[in-house]
């Protein structure tokens, strides 16, 4: 699916993928489309998680949702509790791929949820930097 940032329409998931320690499970916040999850090899387990109900459902509807069924839990929630109630053990990796800042959009388009810089700046690097898991921030 092609959303606004997605990763396949640069291309960039290539070099995503090959930044990617090895690990147990990996967990995909801002999953929409889930381009990076659905192109990289699988992990064990496999958690996507969006606040948008219309995203998971779309994803849902994917072959891939089926490609992965058995080890693929998706979650539509807020990022930011998800992530405060995950008991990591430190083989999680977690792929970040938030809504673009609007100061730096090309686009006019919107995602139902957005957020401000300062959301970006509590969110991003207060919750996801200063916690246990190994992150990868896209961008
Ligand atoms: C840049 S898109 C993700 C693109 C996606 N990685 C792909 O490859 O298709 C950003 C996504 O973040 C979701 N989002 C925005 N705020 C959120 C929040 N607080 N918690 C979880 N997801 C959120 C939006 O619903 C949107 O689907």
């Amino acid at each position: 699916m092609g959303y606004q940032g997605s990763k396949s329409l640069s291309g960039a998931y290539q070099a995503i993928i090959a930044l990617m320690p090895q690990h147990q499970t990996y967990i995909e916040t801002h999953l929409a489309g889930g381009t990076v999850q659905t192109r990289k090899p699988p992990a064990n387990l496999i958690i996507g998680v969006d606040r948008c109900d219309q995203a998971i459902d779309a994803f849902k509807q994917s072959d891939n949702y089926h490609r992965y069924s058995g080890k693929l839990e998706l979650n539509c929630c807020d990022v930011q509790d998800y992530l405060k109630s995950y008991p990591f053990t430190g083989q999680e990796l977690v792929y970040a791929d938030p809504p673009y800042l609007l100061s730096t959009r090309t686009s006019w388009h919107r995602y139902r949820y957005e957020y401000t810089e300062q959301q970006h700046f509590h969110i991003l690097i207060g919750r996801i930097f200063k916690s246990r898991m190994r992150p990868i921030l896209g961008n």
